[in-house]
């Protein structure tokens, strides 16, 4: 046994190695047969689909077959032969067992099928274990590395922003303190405040929003930069779109206006969509069965269309004439609501859109004012399903016009000092955006909440696993 290799189930399926030694190690999904032989359905994780695993009762300890329940874990070897059943061209018959884990079948979570993702968000210890998860753990794996292999392959570089930062990058305050003071007796100053110059880093320090601030830095030395990491947000947003933690892609552009930047929105999503397209199909499959059979459609779709692109001005006027009722008024300089998003994604234009050219007064201090005075250069991407996907836009690159807005804005310029010096020193037209990881797996595998589709997800009252 010891000089046996143990294959994956990924690559024994495959094999055309018939009559071929093997171990394979795996979970066992499901025991079924009779009094004279046991099939056992084995998963290790490596692909969607088990082995089955074929086991003559009389060559086998009575009391270890009884042990081989669903979740228990095992090592086997045997034969590689070719399937009579369906669904699987190979299997093995098994000549050892060794039981690693039993899993009491009276009290194993995952003991019967077909549970409800409610249910399975109170077991997020073991969901891994099933095929939903299985699928949408893999294809965000995928996508991990599709997006790094995009920008290294288009001349980025992977800036790693900080995840404890000073400043707030979006001015929206809703961020996570980070200190070592005492909760219950912190130091005071004379006026009775908190004083953080006690504390670790002797000044106010959050968890970041976004690493937008940080790339810009990046961006104008290296030009072409992006973040790829954690970001936080204390907003009280209990919706299926919105985590307390989640992941954000953040490319910054240096010499790119916003044209440039919604050429690389649509050229870099449509690449991430089509390298699952291409590589993840068991698990789209699956997904496309089990939960939405419009998926691999609406995927196929969106690579091959262009997206829609058009102002947020003319997105209100198609929104007012189209006699839709909304629960939410449309009005010129109010964020679009979901609502909105979806008529003009789903109904109206039936393709992504980008929006552009949003009021001043709904955007971030940080974008590039355009010369009406009433406008910045701010994108959305909106996406069938998911509403925004992306927000970025043109930065405003001048000193002047970037500190007025500041000013307007109120934002605590002494945090942000170190990112003002970029606009005195050799500063230059540049853009950016967020590409929101969670809400992409969204879209690509189905499913329905973000909670699904991040192994641990961080909501209100929520951080248990
Ligand atoms: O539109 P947002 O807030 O933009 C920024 O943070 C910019 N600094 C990005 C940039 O220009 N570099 O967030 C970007 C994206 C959203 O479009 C959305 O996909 C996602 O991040 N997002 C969230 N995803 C999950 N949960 C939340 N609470 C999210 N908030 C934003
Ligand atoms: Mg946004």
């Amino acid at each position: 046994m010891d000089h046996l290799r143990r294959s994956k189930v990924v690559n024994l399926l495959k094999s055309k190695e018939i009559g071929k030694e093997v171990l394979v190690k795996g979970w066992v999904r499901t025991k079924r047969g009779n009094k004279n032989i046991n099939f056992i359905a084995l998963n290790d994780g490596s692909v969607i689909h088990h082995i089955q695993v074929v086991v003559e009762v009389a060559n086998f300890d009575e009391n270890l077959l009884k042990q081989i329940t669903t979740g228990s874990s095992i090592a086997v070897t045997g034969t590689l032969v070719e399937s009579m059943g369906q669904g699987q061209s190979v299997e093995v018959q098994a000549k050892t067992i060794e039981l690693y884990g039993s899993a009491d079948p009276e009290t194993y979570p995952l003991q019967k099928k077909g549970h409800t993702l409610e249910f399975l968000r109170e077991i997020a210890h073991l969901r891994p274990r099933t095929n939903t998860f299985g699928a949408v753990l893999r294809i965000r794996h995928a996508l991990s590395y599709a997006i790094h292999k995009y920008f290294n392959d288009n001349g980025f570089y992977y800036l790693h922003s900080p995840i404890i930062t000073g400043s707030d990058a979006e001015g929206a305050g809703e961020m996570f303190r980070v200190s070592t003071l005492d909760a219950k007796n912190p130091p005071l100053t004379t006026d009775g405040e908190v004083n953080y110059d006690m504390d670790f880093f002797g000044k106010e320090t959050n968890l970041t929003v976004s690493g937008q601030l940080e790339a810009e830095l990046g961006a104008l030395a290296l030009s072409l930069v992006y973040t790829f990491g954690p970001t936080f947000r204390a907003e009280n947003s209990n919706t299926p779109r919105h985590l307390a933690e989640f992941w954000m892609i953040e490319p910054e552009m240096a010499f790119y206006d916003i044209h440039d930047n919604m050429d690389l929105a649509e050229d870099f999503l449509k690449f991430l969509i089509q390298y699952v397209l291409d590589h993840c199909m068991d698990d789209l499959e699956f997904l496309n069965k089990m939960y939405d059979n419009e998926l691999i459609k609406r995927l196929r779709h969106v690579v091959s269309d262009t997206f829609e692109r058009l102002s947020y001005t003319e997105a209100i006027e198609i929104l007012k004439a189209s006699g839709q009722k909304f629960e939410f008024p449309v009005d010129w300089g109010s964020d679009l609501q979901a609502e909105h998003e979806r008529y003009l994604v789903e109904k109206y234009f039936n393709r992504p859109v980008m929006l552009t050219d949003y009021p001043k007064e709904i955007k971030a201090f940080y974008m590039k004012q355009n010369d009406d005075g009433k406008t910045v250069r701010g994108l959305d991407v909106l996406f069938p399903r998911i509403g925004e996907i992306i927000g970025g836009s043109q930065r405003e690159e001048n000193f002047d016009q970037l500190l007025k807005r500041i000013k307007e804005l109120d934002v605590p310029e002494g945090d942000i000092w170190w990112y003002l010096d970029t606009r005195r020193f050799g500063t230059v037209p540049h853009s950016g955006f967020g590409l929101g990881f969670e809400r992409l797996i969204l879209f690509v595998t189905g499913m329905s909440n973000i909670r699904d589709v991040i192994p641990f997800p961080r909501t209100p009252k929520n951080a248990e696993f």
